[in-house]
């Protein structure tokens, strides 16, 4: 058998293992064995599941590593399962949920589709996501978190390895919940920053902006980035926004920034640059997904970053390599 057939079942296997996480998720199966481990049909009766079921997705669960046996009929919580608990820093169940969501499944499982008519099935049948997720408060808030969570490692990467010398101020572009700002903020005492996203996320982003002990150095503001983006700062922040848009409409945002940065003033911008060779990157996974869920959204090599800069009067000055596949690149006015 040749070597790729192991990865290729591997691959088909994931399904499974993924659809295991998802059932543990939905059901809060790790909240219930927080406490310790549980006998199947008690652990069940607490889920609201069917016993014999819940086995089966039990043991695959062992498999995985997150759950491992505990006398004759019970189940606990390994360390790696504690991820999957919803009371704890960085818990990953609400990315699981999100990316298990019936339109972000039905996105993946109808790819041939997408690539057929090269037009998003997701879209042909949901709409565009963002009226999705200010039509249906839930959602929202379970993309708004998996955004939060998912940006823990490379906002780690930003705040240690970016200058932010000489940025006194900073608008976070469509920063979502505000949590990439907030860790700046925090890192940089004397930074004054600006929330900018949809209204359908602001309320929200005040409020946790207000916990994290920031709402004094930081103004939330609603509005559309394709109509403009609040003035006058010294850099503005667009994670993982342009990979969402075609090559027009992400011009369009730059030079809307470009229009509003003071002199002098940067971009920067956090997207996943694609290599150009054929080894696995974290952006190729996710290219999938924006090719799945968007009409024209994709993920971009720094070469085609550079281009639309260069479309918006700016240059692109420096890239920094971030973990978990992501770059920062900044780039200045022309
Ligand atoms: C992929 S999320 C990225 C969130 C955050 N920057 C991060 O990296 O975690 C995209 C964000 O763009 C916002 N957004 C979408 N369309 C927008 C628009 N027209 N104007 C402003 N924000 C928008 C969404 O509400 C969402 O918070």
């Amino acid at each position: 058998m040749p070597h790729s057939d192991g990865l290729l079942w591997g691959a088909i296997a994931d399904l499974s293992r993924f659809a295991a996480l998802l059932t543990m998720a939905e059901l809060g199966v790790a909240d219930h064995l927080a406490d310790g481990p549980l006998d199947t049909d008690e652990l069940a009766r607490r889920c609201g599941a069917h016993a014999p079921s819940l086995r089966r997705v039990l043991r695959e669960a062992a498999g995985i590593g997150v759950v491992r046996s505990a006398g004759a009929n019970g189940y606990d919580l390994t360390e790696m399962g504690t991820a999957l608990r919803s009371d704890v820093p960085g818990s990953i169940r609400t990315s699981i949920r999100t990316l298990g969501e019936e339109s972000f499944w039905y996105a993946m499982g109808n790819l041939p589709d997408t690539v057929r008519d090269g037009s998003s099935a997701f879209v042909t049948k949901y709409g565009n996501l963002y009226e999705r997720l200010a039509a249906n408060t839930e959602m929202g808030r379970m993309f708004d978190t998996h955004m939060a969570t998912r940006a823990i490692p490379f906002t780690e990467g930003l705040i240690k390895r970016y200058d932010f010398a000489g940025v006194d101020s900073l608008v976070d572009v469509a920063g979502g919940r505000g949590h990439i700002l907030a860790a700046v903020l925090h890192a940089n005492l004397d930074m004054r920053g600006i929330l900018f996203d949809l209204d359908r996320v602001t309320d929200l982003a005040r409020e946790l902006l207000a916990v994290e002990g920031l709402a004094d150095r930081c103004e939330v503001v609603a509005g559309d980035f394709f109509a403009s983006v609040p003035a006058g700062a010294d850099a503005y922040l667009l994670a993982h926004i342009l990979h969402n848009w075609d090559d027009g409409d992400a011009v369009r945002i730059l030079r809307n920034v470009r229009r509003a940065m003071n002199p002098g003033g940067r971009v920067l911008l956090l997207e996943s640059a694609l290599p150009d060779d054929d080894a696995p990157h974290a952006g190729k996974d996710l290219d999938m997904r924006m090719l799945a869920i968007f009409n024209g959204g994709l993920e971009r090599s720094r070469e085609e970053y550079a281009s639309l800069f260069q479309q918006a009067d700016l240059e692109l000055a420096e890239v920094i390599e971030l973990d978990a596949g992501a770059s920062l690149l900044e780039a200045r006015a022309v």
